[in-house]
Formats: C-alpha cells, sequence, structure tokens
C-alpha cells in the first residue's frame, strides 16, 4: 500500500462514490483474475481526471489508466498506487460535418468500441465495420491499435488527443502516430518513467457516407463469424498472444504445438480457438502465467518461434 491516510482523506473528498480502495482487480478485468488495486477511481468528469492525475504526479503516487480490461491479466498480488478508469467520464460520441476526405466522428477514450461501432452503423458511416465484436473502451483500443484481419484502429483514425505529463492536451494527427501491430507508441510524447507516460482522452475518426442497412447485415455477417471461431461468453482477453509476423498465426502454432484443451489449475486453452486462453474454474493470475509459459516453452521448441503476449500483464 503506497497510499498514506492523507492520501485517502483527500481521495474519499474529492470522489466520494467513486473512489474504492483495496479493491480487486477481478471484478475490472475480463479475465476476471488479479489481485487488489491500492485504490480504484472512476471520475465522472474530464476536470477530476486532470485533477486527479496531477495530484499522483506531485505526490509520486504510480497510477495506471485502464479502459474495460478486456486485455489486461493483473498479477495476483495486484496494483500499487492508483488504477483510473474512464467509462464514466468521456463517454458521449458525436458526429461532426465532411471534412476532408470523410466524416468526422469523435469518440472519447472512454466510450465503448461496441458503441462506436452501432454509431456509425446507425449513422450510415462506413469504415467501424472491422471492430465489430470487439470489446474495450476506444482509448484502450487506440492504445493496442485493435484490429482484426477486415482492418485496424490505424485505418480509420483522423487524430487523437492526449493529456501530457504537464496537463496540457495536444492534438497529434494520425500521419505523426507511431502505430505498430496491436500497438501505439506515444515515445515521443514520454518525458520521464510511467509518470511522464501521457493519457489519451479520446480521438476522432475518418468514416465515410454508406448505406445503414448494408453496413447493418456486413456487422451481423462479421459478428456471426467471430462467433463461429472464437469462445464467446467465457472469461477470457481476446487472442492471447500476437500473430507472428509471418508464417503460421499464433493459434494455429498453439493448436499445432497439441495444446488446445490444456489447462493448469484453473485456467484452460479454449478447445474452439487455440489462442485464447479461458479462466474456466476459478483461476488466479499464477495458473495462467503458467499455461503461458508452457504455451512459450512448446511452439518454442517445437517451431523455434517466440510468442508474444498481445495482453499487457501488469502488477506484482
Ligand atoms: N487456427 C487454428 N487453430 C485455432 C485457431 C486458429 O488452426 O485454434 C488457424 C485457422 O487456420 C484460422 C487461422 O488460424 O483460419 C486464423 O484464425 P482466426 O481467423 O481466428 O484469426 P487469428 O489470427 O487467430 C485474429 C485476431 C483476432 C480477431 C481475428 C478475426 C490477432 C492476434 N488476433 O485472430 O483478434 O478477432 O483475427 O479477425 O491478431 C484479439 O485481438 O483479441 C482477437 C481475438
Amino acid at each position: 500500500m503506497v497510499l498514506d491516510s492523507d492520501s485517502k482523506i483527500w481521495l474519499e473528498s474529492r470522489f466520494k462514490n467513486s473512489v474504492r480502495f483495496d479493491e480487486s482487480m477481478s471484478k475490472h478485468t475480463s479475465l476476471r483474475v488479479g489481485g487488489a488495486a491500492d485504490a480504484f477511481v472512476m471520475p465522472e468528469k474530464p476536470e477530476e481526471l486532470v485533477d486527479l492525475i496531477r495530484w499522483c504526479r506531485q505526490k509520486d503516487i504510480p497510477f495506471l489508466v485502464i479502459g474495460d480490461g478486456t486485455n489486461l491479466l493483473v498479477k495476483d498480488s495486484g496494483i500499487r498506487g492508483i488504477v483510473i478508469v474512464l467509462t464514466k467520464c468521456l463517454m458521449t460520441i458525436t458526429g461532426r460535418d465532411m471534412e476532408r476526405n470523410g466524416i468526422i466522428v469523435t469518440a472519447p477514450a472512454g466510450a465503448r468500441m461496441q458503441a462506436l461501432c452501432s454509431f456509425a452503423v446507425k449513422n450510415g458511416l462506413k469504415g467501424m465495420n472491422f471492430a465489430v465484436g470487439i470489446p474495450g473502451t476506444v482509448g484502450g483500443g487506440i492504445m493496442m491499435n485493435a484490429g482484426t484481419a477486415h482492418g485496424s484502429i490505424k485505418g480509420v483514425l483522423d487524430s487523437i488527443k492526449i493529456l501530457l505529463p504537464d496537463g496540457h492536451t495536444k492534438i497529434i494527427m494520425r500521419e505523426n502516430l507511431d502505430f505498430e501491430y496491436r500497438k501505439l507508441s506515444l515515445k515521443d510524447e514520454v518525458k520521464e518513467g510511467n509518470q511522464g507516460q501521457p493519457i489519451i482522452l479520446g480521438a476522432c475518426f475518418c468514416l465515410r457516407p454508406s448505406d445503414p442497412w448494408k453496413l447493418q447485415k456486413d456487422a451481423e455477417k462479421i459478428l456471426k463469424e467471430r462467433k463461429e471461431r472464437q469462445p464467446a461468453g467465457l472469461h477470457s482477453a481476446g487472442c492471447f498472444f500476437k500473430n507472428p509476423l509471418s508464417g503460421k498465426t499464433a493459434g494455429d502454432l498453439i493448436d499445432l504445438a497439441g495444446l488446445k484443451g490444456k489447462s493448469i489449475g484453473g485456467a484452460e486453452i479454449s478447445l474452439k480457438h487455440a489462442n485464447f486462453i479461458i479462466n474456466r474454474n476459478k483461476a488466479s493470475a499464477s495458473d495462467i502465467l503458467a499455461l503461458i509459459e508452457l504455451v512459450r516453452v512448446t511452439v518454442s521448441k517445437k517451431f523455434n518461434i517466440n510468442l508474444e503476449p498481445e495482453v499487457k500483464i501488469v502488477g506484482q
């Protein structure tokens, strides 16, 4: 616990019902594992978020901003410092008129990716359907350059708005963003260590006018295909490993290594899609970490390929 009693009093008076102490991260991650965060704060207004970040920096208290916890594995001893969730502020999606090459839709970091996909379909805007079925928030999706075989965030983004470590905001156009496979690097904006990490506040997406009915049918087809291939309704973090840059996919390699259905404790490699690790029966983070290690060692021995996790592993 890095919070002294004065810090707790400040957090309680500033955030009232929106702060919890010793909050189990298993309640806030789709894998449903992880120990407690010292404090868990859900700011309800952007000003509260800015205040909280400024206070953390002044007090030198570590913080971690998360989206919906859908791509996150929190270790069993939890997180020292403050976990900040944006899903109670920064939520409203708005459309703007024709600009440059298309229609600009503004989505704040705390909005759900699925809300953005639905907004686009309803308003007859083409471009977001690649993301149909991807869980999590817009902020998380941008940081992870979320995507599927149909496309990724990079392809539809116009610009992002970030909160800099000095409290100022900055807009960065897509052409100046450094995207990689499943990753956005903001290293040019990073000043010193983790406390210098900028925070995504929202983004503008460039979409194109299209027929809402056609878009809806297309979205239904993509969702159906996804359900056929992936285990739905079970506790997972989606695909666990990044696909190698060329050759077979991670799911294919794990499958060929004979690991489908393999379990350690309550964690299991999905029988439906080998790149999904499922919390089948009250798994701990240690169970999942042991299963990941088994996958990496087995795939490395068999194919001489090092699989890298796509899911972010945090905590102690
Ligand atoms: N495959 C197997 N066995 C398996 C799973 C897959 O042999 O158990 C082989 C099949 O040949 C299949 C191929 O792998 O045709 C590709 O599988 P899939 O179409 O499911 O694609 P993927 O590369 O495994 C990627 C994304 C998914 C996304 C799907 C669909 C990554 C790491 N994963 O999966 O994203 O939903 O394409 O577009 O890029 C996620 O990011 O969490 C995620 C699930």
